[in-house]
């Protein structure tokens, strides 16, 4: 996919905030900091597009970006973040699954998940969600550049039997890595599949 245009939409905090729909969307899920806006601007190739953050659950928002003016990217709020109270976690759950369960225009959900770590008990949660209600997507677990190539093969082994997809199939993990761009063409592969299943030529 050759990036023409790469644009900031609009940070919305509620349904009625979301922009017009009609046009394809794919979203990036995950714990906070694993590096779902890091993976985004990796993707684009453009720095600092989608807002990276070294003070994790503070954005409730989700943030859309429209791509060649022909599809959006969705950055949505992370979440796990342990010092978060109780209120907010339970209204970032609604955020998340309200625009998941709605959004007709959603055609991939890409899960990411860090590399060096197992999935918790909400990546599972959010994991059988995503299978329950049918929703094509594609798990990315990121920060590859932390681990050596043998560890790197067993944590993704690991991760894919954790979030095993249904009648035990093993599920894809894309081991990415921002700062290499490890993983990059792959993810892109499962974009554009994902993107040309939903509609006319992109
Ligand atoms: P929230 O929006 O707070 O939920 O975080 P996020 O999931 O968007 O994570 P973000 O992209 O802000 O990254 C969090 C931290 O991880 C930053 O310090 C990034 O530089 C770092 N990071 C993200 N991806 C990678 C990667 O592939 N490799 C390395 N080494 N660091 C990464
Ligand atoms: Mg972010």
């Amino acid at each position: 996919m050759k990036v023409s245009s790469a644009e900031f939409v609009k940070s919305a905090f509620n349904e009625a905030q979301w922009p017009g729909g009609g046009v394809p969307e794919v979203a990036f899920l995950g714990r906070s900091n694993v590096g779902k806006s890091s993976l985004i601007n990796s993707l684009l190739g453009v720095k600092g597009l989608a807002r990276t953050s070294s003070t994790p659950g503070r954005t409730q928002a989700l943030n859309f970006f429209s791509i060649n003016g022909r599809f959006r990217f969705v950055d949505l709020p992370g979440y796990g973040y342990a010092r978060v109270p109780e209120a907010i976690r339970r209204s970032w759950g609604e955020i998340v699954t309200g625009y998941l369960a709605k959004r007709g225009d959603l055609v991939l959900s890409i899960h990411v998940v860090d590399s060096r770590h197992d999935p918790t008990k909400l990546d599972v949660q959010l994991h059988e969600w995503l299978i329950a209600h049918a929703r094509p997507h594609l798990i990315v677990a990121t920060k590859a550049d932390k681990l050596s190539r043998n560890e790197l093969r067993r944590h993704v082994g690991r991760i894919a039997e954790t979030l095993s997809a249904p009648a035990g199939q093993v599920s894809e993990v894309v081991a990415y890595s921002a700062p290499t761009g490890l993983g990059r063409e792959r993810v892109w592969r499962a974009i554009t599949a994902a993107l040309a299943v939903s509609q006319a030529p992109f």
